[in-house]
């Protein structure tokens, strides 16, 4: 049965404040006051993001026979970009208002020609122009054309200039994917809305090639396929939807694009794309790499069909989902507030519901008190259970105050040793995040007992 929530949209400024309060997320370089829109994971952050990534490689590599992983270079040859397009188009419009010089997307104005939304002044807009989101720097000490560099903006192409160099070394056999988590970066012009939109940001991508005529229907496989990855994971199904995107929104490269969205507290926005990339990237990587494109029938970065005789490029599927924004979706989307009662007062209860394969920490292990018989054998049962899955000890304050604090980083399950463990039974106390109930498990079972309560959680991995 589905958990009853109490909560359905979550109010952002609780969640960036318990993010920076519990060690999820903080403001990167604070103590010189901040960069604009840039964030560090703190301590429980950095294992959610993991854990995110994590399941995504889990599902689409380590599960599956026909995706191989690959980790490229940030830092590419300059003609790549070339190729790929992105020099020439990877650009928004940028616009500047006189008065106070802050700078807008100018599809993102909501009236282009009326006052300016940071200062109010009016008509102070001059004309829009194009503005490139990819960082430059230098490679070696010289700051010439010739040594300028690109940060990449998305991962995707790191894939498509080793496609040779997979095929060759794997023998993989169409229909195949590269899939790939790694940094991109993009100087946006109006990031925002905590870690949904920054100028870096992790992808996790994967381009999965088939035969041309079959992209179809690949296509809606990974469109159906990703959705249900993220409902699987927890999230609440009405909270998201797919959106498949007009002609004149698609890319350049993009025959069909999908997106999956989910419901933020501000509205709905983009997790992941799922774009039909046709043969694009790799017929512009053959033409730009090889000096002879134009005089030969190149080959080069073809696909050799044993059955049909015949070289081709093969048609590309994409889906391409941000780390960050999916991270900010688990949280966004665990954030429940229950009513109950703290010594006969109304109180609230705090409550991350993630789902346990994303949950920071699986199980606190948690000694009744300081005391000096609970303390160790607490600590015992603490080493014996962080060998099976992620596991935290906490002795600080009371044990009703420990609870509220595991519920609130989503901790799916606490152990209590008390003094009838030491002095009799031997067993211990299980207590369930989401149902707040108790049972008493003799430590001999114990792990199996936390790995049973776990999968009836939802966990697949334990
Ligand atoms: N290779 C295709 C590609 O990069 P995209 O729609 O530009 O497509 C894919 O990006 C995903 O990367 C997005 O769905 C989003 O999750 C993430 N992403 C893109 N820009 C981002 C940004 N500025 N901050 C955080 N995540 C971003």
């Amino acid at each position: 049965m589905a958990q009853k929530r109490y909560v359905t949209q979550p109010d952002m400024t609780k969640i960036v404040s318990l993010a920076k309060r519990r060690g999820f997320i903080f403001p990167s370089s604070e103590i010189y006051g901040g960069l604009g829109s840039t964030w560090d994971y703190g301590p429980l952050g950095v294992e959610l993001k993991r854990n995110v990534k994590d399941a995504w490689w889990r599902t689409m590599v380590h599960d599956r026979d026909d995706i191989v992983g690959l980790d490229a270079a940030i830092l590419m040859h300059p003609r790549v970009w070339e190729a790929s397009g992105h020099v020439e188009g990877f650009t928004d419009p940028l616009v500047e208002c006189n008065a106070c010089n802050h700078r807008f997307r100018a599809d993102h104005l909501e009236n282009p020609k009326g006052p300016c939304p940071d200062c109010g002044s009016k008509g102070s807009f001059a004309e829009s122009r194009m503005f490139n989101l990819m960082f430059e720097t230098y490679v070696g000490p010289v700051t010439d054309s010739a040594s300028k560099v690109w940060l990449r903006p998305e991962t995707a192409q790191g894939i498509f200039v080793n496609f040779d160099n997979v095929l060759t070394s794997t023998r993989m056999k169409l229909p195949f994917g590269i899939a790939q988590i790694g940094k991109s970066f993009r100087n946006e012009i109006t990031p925002g809305n905590f870690v949904f939109r920054t100028r870096e940001f992790e992808q996790m991508e994967m381009e999965f090639f088939v035969k041309p005529g079959e992209d179809d229907q690949w296509h809606d496989y990974w469109v159906k396929t990703r959705h249900d990855w993220y409902v699987g994971l927890g999230i609440r199904p009405g909270s998201l939807r797919l959106r498949p995107h007009d002609e004149d929104e698609l890319s350049h490269y993009a025959k069909a694009t999908s997106d999956v969205e989910y419901l933020f507290p501000w509205g709905w926005g983009e997790l992941e794309g799922i774009a039909n990339r046709t043969d694009f990237d790799l017929r512009r990587h053959s033409e730009f790499s090889d000096p002879d494109y134009a005089e030969r029938e190149a080959k080069h970065l073809m696909y050799f069909d044993q059955e049909e005789n015949a070289h081709y490029f093969p048609y590309v599927i994409e889906p391409s989902g941000g780390a960050d924004r999916a991270t900010l979706a688990f949280l966004v989307d665990a954030y429940d507030e229950e009513p109950g009662k703290d010594e006969g007062k109304d109180d609230v209860r705090v409550v991350l519901r993630f789902h346990p394969d994303i949950a920071p920490a699986k199980v606190a292990i948690l000694p009744l008190s300081r005391n000096e018989k609970l303390v160790p054998a607490a600590r015992e049962v603490y080493n014996a259970v962080r060998k099976a899955m992620t596991c935290m000890y906490d002795d600080a304050q009371s044990i009703g105050r420990r609870y509220r604090r595991q519920d609130e980083i989503g901790t799916p399950l606490c152990v209590t040793v008390d003094f009838q463990t030491v002095e009799g039974d031997q067993a211990v106390t299980i207590r369930n995040r989401d149902t707040m109930e108790q049972v008493r498990v003799p430590i001999a079972g114990l792990v199996s007992a936390l790995q049973g309560q776990l999968c009836e959680m939802g966990s697949t991995r334990v």
